[in-house]
């Protein structure tokens, strides 16, 4: 990118859950709820984003997002590619750099990236004149599932406004933790994390929730919200063995009190965290998750694309 080129106007990006307030989540679950009318019908094509390009940048193994940010795409008309680390030039070594500005060279107008380092799709963001969404980045964020979390509690319980979630499990190692504690934040819900201590990190609480140690904590919530022991992200032993974990932890119908709802973001490891019982339960919201994940991801496509970003100094205003 040359130094003379005059600066781009303002491009919105989801990078965080932390860019946003209670106004951009209510904006886009509502078009979310809208959007899933739309899919009601025999023909599910949308025009909206037609003659836009939308490139997924994947670096990580991912079966729900990436399928969903495809479709969603496809669902609104884009124009859309998906590139995985695993066969393409990055198995050459090509750095992140680089092949972020290969792609640049195609305009893309959204690119999409979940990467294994915390602060890769900022990184994008600074190098293409894309928007940019994150997809996941390392144990930091996953935005668009706390959003597509926030949909499927407010589809299941008809409210967040007040909604008590008891995240169960690995915290340390989730992204998934941290983007929901914050959105639950925002829209007036509250979270409490659940998990032995090695595998909550200290300090969590100032995102703005509860901590417990004790799996009983769960019998309060309207939600329990189960996580993955993320084995691959864990440099040393957290836990002294699977099996001592899910007799401590793990989710079984015996903990699930009646009209408690569970969720789980998937990818599930039955009979570890959550009891097969429980996963194949009218109480888990799983299947609803994968749902909600395209009608959300439609969303986000449409509001980075369409919706005027709200200068910092007018934002600080409107919080103050
Ligand atoms: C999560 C992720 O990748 O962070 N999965 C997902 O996006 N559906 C959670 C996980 O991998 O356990």
């Amino acid at each position: 990118m040359s130094e003379s080129r005059p600066p781009a106007s303002p491009r919105r990006h989801l990078l965080s859950v932390a860019d946003l307030d209670r106004r951009d989540v209510e904006r886009m679950l509502d078009t979310a709820q809208s959007l899933a009318g739309s899919l009601d019908r025999e023909v599910k094509k949308l025009p909206t984003l037609r003659g836009r390009t939308v490139v997924n940048l994947f670096y990580e193994s991912s079966t729900r997002t990436l399928a969903s940010f495809e479709l969603a795409a496809k669902r609104l008309s884009a124009d859309t590619m998906s590139l995985r680390s695993a066969g393409s030039s990055v198995d050459k070594g090509e750095s992140l750099k680089d092949t972020a500005l290969t792609l640049a060279a195609y305009e893309p107008d959204v690119i999409v990236v979940r990467h294994p380092s915390i602060g890769a799709p900022q990184l994008v963001a600074r190098l293409t004149d894309a928007h940019v969404v994150n997809a996941g980045d390392g144990k930091h964020q996953h935005p668009t599932q706390a959003l597509l979390d926030l949909h499927t509690m407010r589809q299941a319980l008809g409210r967040v406004d007040g909604v008590h979630v008891a995240i169960v499990g690995d915290i340390l190692h989730s992204r998934v933790a941290r983007s929901l504690v914050q959105a639950l934040g925002l829209v007036g819900a509250h979270a409490t994390v659940v998990g032995p201590p090695t595998l909550v990190p200290r300090g969590i609480e100032s995102l703005g929730c509860d901590v417990s140690y004790e799996v009983d904590a769960i019998a309060g919530a309207d939600v329990i919200y189960v996580l993955r022991m993320q084995q691959e992200r864990m440099s040393e032993a957290f836990v002294p063995s699977l099996r001592e974990y899910t007799a401590l932890y793990g989710i079984t119908p015996e903990r699930v009190r009646k009209g408690q709802v569970v969720m789980h973001p998937g990818p599930m490891n039955r009979g570890v965290e959550i009891d097969p019982r429980v996963a194949d339960s009218p109480a888990a919201l799983v299947t609803d998750q994968v749902r909600a994940g395209l009608v959300v991801r439609m969303a986000v496509l449409y509001d980075v694309l369409t919706v005027a970003p709200v200068p910092d100094h007018v934002r600080a205003r409107a919080v103050a």
